[in-house]
């Protein structure tokens, strides 16, 4: 018998609906509402997806880019099997050196978008959840700045607390339309919001 926590889970929609489709999570359909109704991946496009196990934003992707781009998933879990040979899967802190010169070399070229759902382990505690979510969000921002071409789209989730306006502030300079946005698929009681930057100007 399991929590119940996980109770609520098994009854809930989108977690019914991934389970019914062949998606690996119900955080796919994050990505689709997300990406329908900002445009952040296009047909051909280079991804980045940090924070992909067990892959369902990565798939969601795949089906965005196509035959003609590629998308590139990151994890310190493995990932569940994506046999597409335009993805690759890297294993590792994409917080550390080691790991962002390993996706600047799978990569070959500058990318069109980095999407990262990167999660830190949750205490539940909103202050705590929001400091350990803060640093995973200022180092997507880092390597975002040395991968992105001019113009490319970062999607980054971020749970809320008090430097999220600051975070904001800044990547309105670095971004010609920020927008933040909380789907319907993600849970309610969350405080995960998400912040799609559009456009990035390229120093
Ligand atoms: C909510 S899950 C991502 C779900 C995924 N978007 C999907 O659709 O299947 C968050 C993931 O972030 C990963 N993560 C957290 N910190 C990381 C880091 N520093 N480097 C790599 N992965 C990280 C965790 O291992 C976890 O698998």
């Amino acid at each position: 018998m399991g929590s119940s926590w996980q109770r609520d889970k098994k009854k809930e929609y989108y977690y019914k609906k991934a389970k019914e489709s062949s998606y690996y999570s119900r955080a796919s359909y994050k990505l689709l509402q997300l990406n329908k109704k900002y445009k952040i991946i296009k047909e051909g496009n280079s991804v980045v997806d940090l924070g992909a196990s067990p892959g369902g934003w990565s798939q969601v992707a795949l089906e965005y880019v196509d035959s003609t781009g590629l998308v590139v998933g990151v994890d310190l879990n493995k990932i569940r099997p994506i046999n597409e040979e335009n993805f690759s899967f890297i294993r590792g802190d994409f917080t550390t050196d080691e790991i962002q010169e390993e996706i600047v070399n799978t990569l070959n070229e500058e990318a069109d978008v980095v999407i990262s759902d990167a999660s830190p382990s949750l205490s539940g505690i909103k202050n705590i959840d929001h400091l350990r979510s803060l640093d995973l969000v200022e180092s997507v921002i880092n390597l975002s700045e040395l991968i992105l071409r001019d113009r490319g789209n970062i999607l980054i989730k971020f749970f809320q607390g008090e430097d999220f306006n600051r975070v904001l502030k800044e990547l309105k300079k670095k971004f010609r339309a920020v927008k933040t946005t909380k789907p319907n698929s993600s849970r309610k009681k969350s405080s995960e919001m998400y912040l799609v930057c559009l456009g990035f100007k390229s120093p």
